[in-house]
């Protein structure tokens, strides 16, 4: 019998992971089983009607051929990928401790899947927020060269854990909330994640790194980089310059045939998609003096398609192919 484990699986990811393992149905008689922090262990999680016991993670106890989903922080990560990986397992890992490690395939599995092939045992999940970007703009650079990205982000605060979600629906009560709390609630925070040397906070160095190296393209990426007042979903403006003219209409087409994009002429809204699995494009308009540019809206939501997903899809492709 084939085995899953969800590491983490009592925080925002995990739990959508096994809700997705739930619906999905592609793991019929693998053995499932979460696990998470010591002070979880014991307590159960649903895997669509049935509880499953939530367990201490014991890496000596970790069977070959094992696929591990992680939604831990980078900092438990590296503490239980490793010795997991040399027991044979193989992991697909949500947090940000490998992405950009050379020997470790950045994948979406609608964009590049090819990159899987010969993976060492750790497979990374991008960030929530360049996932949803590089879902459009694979298939856009289809029509036209890329020559740069203009991205602003507009992330929930789901994005940012369990506790924080806890935290902005205090506030919203008027409650108190986890000490030393951002204040989330009617405000908008324009700093996620400490700002490195050059002034850019991590959120927006990922959107850089991750998107380069998973589309293998050169162009530049522009970020800015916010958190709102939204539990669920994230939401992006998008602004692309393209070697020559791209007619929204091609736009709309070449997206419209897109396997896990949803284009359409309206706005958009992140409650709209919150519960979806499609990354929704749209309002694609050309600029009206500058023909090879063409601006557009993004959203989808942050804990499937962005996080719990995209690693149930990147297990399955390991699955399928027997990569393991
Ligand atoms: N939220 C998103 O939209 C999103 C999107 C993309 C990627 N990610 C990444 O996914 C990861 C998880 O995010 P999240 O939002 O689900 O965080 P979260 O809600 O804070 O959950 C964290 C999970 O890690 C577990 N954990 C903590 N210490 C552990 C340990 N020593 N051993 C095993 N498990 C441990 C926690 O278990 P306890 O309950 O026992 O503490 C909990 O299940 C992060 O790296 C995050 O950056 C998140």
């Amino acid at each position: 019998m084939g085995s899953i484990g969800i590491v983490g699986a009592t925080g925002l990811v995990g739990t959508k992971m096994m809700e997705i393992i739930h619906q999905r149905n592609v793991f019929d008689g693998f053995r499932i089983s979460a696990f998470a922090s010591a002070s979880s262990a014991g307590t159960t999680v649903q895997l669509g009607d049935r509880e499953v016991s939530v367990e201490r993670l014991q890496t000596e106890t970790i069977e070959p051929g094992t696929v591990l989903l992680g939604a831990t922080e980078a900092e438990v990560a590296l503490r239980w990928v490793p010795e997991c990986v040399e027991k044979g397992a193989v992991v697909v890992d949500n947090s940000s401790a490998y992405r950009m490690d050379d020997d470790v395939p950045l994948v979406v599995p609608e964009v590049n899947a090819h990159a899987l092939v010969g993976h060492k045992g750790i497979v990374a999940n991008p960030n929530c927020s360049t996932i949803q970007l590089v879902m459009v703009l694979a298939p856009l650079s289809d029509l036209s060269p890329i020559e740069w990205v203009c991205v602003s982000t507009y992330q929930s605060v789901s994005g940012s854990g369990r506790q924080a979600m806890e935290d902005l629906f205090s506030q919203e009560a008027g409650e108190e909330c986890s000490e030393g709390a951002p204040v989330y609630h009617r405000n908008v925070l324009t700093e996620i994640g400490t700002p490195e040397d050059d002034g850019y906070c991590r959120e927006e160095t990922k959107l850089i790194r991750e998107t380069a190296k998973i589309l293998r393209q050169e162009f530049p990426v522009f970020p800015a980089a916010a958190r709102v007042p939204v539990p669920v979903g994230h939401t992006e403006s998008v602004t692309v310059c393209f070697a020559g003219p791209v007619d929204p209409e091609d736009a709309y087409s070449v997206l419209d045939e897109t396997a896990g994009v949803r284009a359409s002429s309206g706005g958009l809204s992140p409650s709209e998609a919150t519960g979806k699995d499609e990354v929704f494009v749209g309002r694609i308009r050309r600029h009206p003096h500058h023909a090879n540019v063409v601006q557009f809206w993004i959203t989808a939501d942050n804990l499937r398609k962005g996080a719990a997903l995209n690693a149930v899809q990147i297990a399955e492709e390991i699955l399928a192919s027997e990569a393991i």
